[in-house]
């Protein structure tokens, strides 16, 4: 499944569209088939693990003219749909790629970004007139249309907007112009960068498939750096200033002490082995749930020969987040997990970077050597890739 660009190209879009301009595709996969229809993504919103919301309005008003449409919110799990009726209601289903491993396969044609970025698919699934009303989100989303139509409207960042709460689970915000107005059919695509308000509304039972991106902000990354500090133990040192001279104004912070103190406090954090751990350790941590398949004993070097010899392949967890840092001294994080490398684990750290499943043809040549077989059942007993 590729994205079918047209007259646009994955180069065209990053440098003209990607954080910019929104964007519809129309057709934009060609015989596209749901990956996962509205009877099994209800069966996902009865589990206990699984985050799911139903958004639902009573059908009277509309954004424009919104002061008497009343919103519920409602979080799953979910025991019975037959209350919510025939229209107005949206199930809304978020890391679905962490239990379908077909809908996991929609993050394939967006491996033009490095997949670090990609936080998961979200999928929803709308009875007519159901949505979640005009809203802003702050990340980048692709919204593929599966079954069904839905009428999508995207405007362009206005500072005027309005926000609303109708409801203490709901943002969303005033009605606004809309740049794309359009029906959505199977296999359309929309993108939608950060701060653009949209609004979907379903014409008939329809299936949307959210790629949604991640962007931690600095409060985030500075307050789980801090607390990385504090596991590492790395930030015991203490300002000194034994070079100091007679102060004639004590009431003072003088900016001199100021400047000595923001060095003292940038070069704490200027330790660039442990920020570059840091920063690959958080990008690769799930936000959602997953299927961790930790055996029940750790698996050994001689099990492990004897799975190899039993032609099994390795299979990575829907979903799970990986990556490969190819500094001077490369690293492995999976799922936040730093792995130590070596020039002899260079390549099979690379096939798990990129989440492959690893074929008994590919095992039996990597693990003829015995670093290899260290990493493989270090990632196994982690349940981060399982034996099939
Ligand atoms: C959806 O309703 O499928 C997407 C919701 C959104 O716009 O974030
Ligand atoms: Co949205």
């Amino acid at each position: 499944m590729n994205i079918q660009w047209g007259e646009l190209s994955a180069e065209i879009f990053l440098k003209e569209y990607w954080q910019k301009k929104p964007l519809f595709i129309k057709g934009a996969f060609a015989n596209f088939e749901d990956p996962i229809d509205a009877n099994e993504l209800a069966g996902l919103a009865m589990e206990e693990h699984i985050e799911s919301r139903i958004i639902a309005h009573n059908g009277e008003g509309n954004s424009k003219n919104s002061d008497q449409q009343k919103w519920q919110v409602d979080h799953g799990p979910f025991e019975d749909f037959s209350q919510y009726g025939e229209c107005n209601w949206t199930l809304l289903v978020q890391a679905v790629n962490h239990w379908s491993t077909e809908t996991n396969q929609l993050l394939k044609p967006f491996n033009f970004l490095p997949s670090w970025r990609i936080d998961d698919v979200m999928v929803s699934f709308s009875t007519p007139q159901g949505g979640v009303g005009p809203h802003l989100d702050q990340y980048d989303v692709f919204i593929i249309q599966g079954e069904g139509k839905r009428h999508w409207r995207v405007g362009l960042p206005n500072k005027a907007l309005c926000e609303k709460v109708p409801h203490p689970d709901l943002k969303q915000v005033d009605d606004f112009s809309p740049e794309i107005d359009v029906i959505t059919e199977q296999g359309d695509l929309l993108y939608i960068p950060p701060n653009h308000p949209h609004d979907g509304k379903s014409i008939e039972n329809s299936v949307n498939f959210s790629i949604g991106f991640q962007a931690p902000n600095a409060q985030e990354m500075i307050s789980a750096f801090a607390d990385d500090i504090i596991d590492k133990n790395t930030g015991t040192l203490r300002i000194s200033d034994a070079e100091r001279s007679i102060t004639a104004n004590p009431e003072n912070i003088e900016l001199t002490d100021i400047n000595a103190i923001k060095d003292f406090f940038f070069k704490q954090l200027d330790n660039n082995d442990q920020l570059t751990q840091f920063i690959g350790s958080y990008l690769t941590k799930s936000h959602h749930g997953l299927e961790l398949l930790v055996p029940v004993t750790p698996i050994t070097d001689q099990q492990l020969i004897d799975i190899i010899d039993e032609n099994l392949n390795l299979i990575p967890v829907n979903g799970i987040k990986a990556a490969y840092i190819p500094t001077t001294c490369p690293q492995l994080v999976i799922n936040g997990d730093y792995f130590a490398l070596e020039q002899a684990t260079l390549e099979l750290a690379q096939v798990f970077a990129q989440k492959s499943p690893l074929t008994n043809k590919q095992l039996k040549s990597f693990s003829s050597c015995l670093k290899n077989r260290q990493l493989l059942t270090s990632i196994l007993n982690k349940g981060y890739w399982y034996i099939e």
